[in-house]
């Protein structure tokens, strides 16, 4: 069976990063990080304890997926979006949040768990291939246009 001693070796032994926050009006400050945390972003749970996970965008806040998590945030329910964060290096990475609400009768509080993967290789690999998709389509705007000059020329 399961305990809050095996819970805790599992959280720690993840490999992405999972977080607690608490609801505490607009901010929702962290009271837990695990160690996977730590290593993806670079802070430690003593740095971070009690601020708000915003600190990772760094300022880069004009990202869409960002009102996605406050429609979560407001509503209660769960969602999944891939933000800009930065480490405290500064190095950017990007990070899939997995965002989920917890109710906890024991003390009628309203928690949020956030789970944490670095997609970045997933993303600039996809951002490789909309480029590639791009500059075959002009290639091909390109052929087809010489094909019509080249039919034009015959007749
Ligand atoms: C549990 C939890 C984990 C979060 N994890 C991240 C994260 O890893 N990176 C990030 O940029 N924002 C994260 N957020 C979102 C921000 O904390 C914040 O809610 C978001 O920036 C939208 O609110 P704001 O417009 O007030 O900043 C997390 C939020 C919660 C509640």
């Amino acid at each position: 069976m399961i305990n809050a001693k095996l819970m805790q070796l599992v959280i720690n032994a993840s490999n992405d990063g999972i977080v607690v926050a608490e609801r505490e009006g607009k901010d929702k400050p962290l009271i837990y990080v695990n160690p996977a945390f730590e290593r993806l972003t670079g802070y430690t749970l003593d740095e971070i304890l009690y601020q708000d996970c915003r600190f990772l965008q760094s300022g880069d806040r004009d990202q869409p997926a960002l009102m996605a998590i406050r429609d979560t945030l407001e509503s209660g329910g769960a969602c999944r979006e891939i933000l800009r964060n930065y480490r405290k290096d500064g190095s950017h990475f990007w990070n899939e949040l997995s965002l989920s609400t917890v109710y906890n009768q024991a003390d009628k509080q309203t928690y949020f768990v956030g789970v944490q993967k670095d997609v970045t290789q997933q993303v600039k690999a996809q951002q490789r291939v909309a480029q590639l998709e791009a500059e075959l389509a002009q290639v091909k705007a390109e052929l087809a246009a010489l094909r019509a000059t080249s039919g034009t020329n015959k007749i």
